[in-house]
């Protein structure tokens, strides 16, 4: 169990927050484990629980390149303030009209502050790309966004990672999952999280069986330990892949409610699973999670089955 989850700057659909304590508890890490985390999106998962050494890569280059200049000391918190601060009065003054001037300004620039600002001000905090590779995710229309409270909350949040980058060797790359997974070795920890198969996408880069199979090829190849989160099943269909595509792995799940859209209809409970190459029920207690103090039993109340 970890304390508190630290919330990253960057918000995306399918982000992992609520199940970082059971990933946490389920990941297998050693004392010179690297972290490999192939679909950073947030980065919500490794940026709570990666050990010292990390790599975590995406193919979509704007939270990356957001988090490199964090890392690189180019942005601050304190030119988050100023930037949101500056910026926010003038959306509050024009509201839509200037939302869309900073995503053409963005979408021409591809600066970080833009990127951040858009993230946070579009609608439900999603990050999505038409097929030309342009950041196309409308107005959350909220002209009071960027008021003192929530400026604060983001600073924070880029403070948080101003303090914990130079405590640790992380490294963030715009790569394909399978450049990043063919440098893990054994001992080392892959976490993955694709974009859901079977189900909506709008990610950078689509995904569909092939990819899935890919997936697979790629981690069942490698002599690291692995885990993948998944969707399992929800109300009306079950994840048909978990059979036949991850045949063979472990299998833990939790029930989670996913938001991926407005409408009360698109927010339906769903299980999520996490996939493993290992028996989740032998993984050492890492240093960086020694408050754990409860079972593996008590603490995941869930099913939990062998494929
Ligand atoms: C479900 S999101 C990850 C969410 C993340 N775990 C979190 O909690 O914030 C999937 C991510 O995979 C990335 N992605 C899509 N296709 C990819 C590929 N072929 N290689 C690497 N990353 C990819 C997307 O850009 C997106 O950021």
């Amino acid at each position: 169990m970890i304390e508190k989850v630290f919330v990253p700057p960057i918000k995306i659909q399918g982000i992992k927050t609520k199940i970082v304590d059971l990933i946490s508890d389920s990941m297998y890490i050693e004392q010179n484990t690297t972290w490999y985390e192939p679909f950073m999106g947030s980065g919500v998962v490794g940026l709570n629980l990666a050990p010292h050494n990390a790599v975590f890569s995406d193919t979509n280059p704007y939270t990356i390149a957001l988090y490199n200049a964090i890392k690189d000391k180019k942005i601050n918190s304190q030119i988050v303030r100023e930037f949101l601060e500056y910026e926010g009065a003038i959306l509050a003054e024009k509201d839509e009209e200037y939302y869309y001037f900073i995503r053409d300004r963005f979408n021409e620039m591809h600066d970080p502050l833009d990127f951040l600002f858009l993230n946070r001000s579009c609608f439900n905090g999603m990050i999505r790309f038409n097929r030309y590779y342009k950041f196309n995710v409308p107005y959350g229309h909220k002209p009071e966004r960027f008021a003192k409270a929530y400026v604060t909350k983001i600073v924070n949040q880029v403070k948080h990672l101003e303090t914990i980058f130079p405590e640790n060797n992380w490294e963030f790359t715009c790569c394909s999952f399978e450049e990043t997974i063919s440098r893990a070795g054994e001992g080392d920890f892959i976490y993955c999280d694709p974009p859901y198969i079977g189900r909506h996408v709008d990610y950078y880069d689509s995904w569909d069986e092939e990819h899935e199979i890919a997936l697979r090829d790629a981690l069942f190849a490698s002599k690291a330990r692995f885990m993948l989160s998944t969707w399992d099943e929800n109300e009306y269909r079950k994840n048909e892949y978990i059979d036949t595509v991850w045949k063979g792995c472990y299998k833990l799940n939790k029930e989670h409610f996913y938001h991926v859209g407005a409408k009360e209809s698109n927010r339906n409970a769903m299980m999520e699973a996490l996939l493993m190459n290992y028996d989740p029920t032998t993984v050492p207690v890492h240093p960086r999670n020694e408050i754990r103090q409860l079972s593996f039993e008590d603490l995941i109340d869930n099913q939990r089955a062998v494929i």
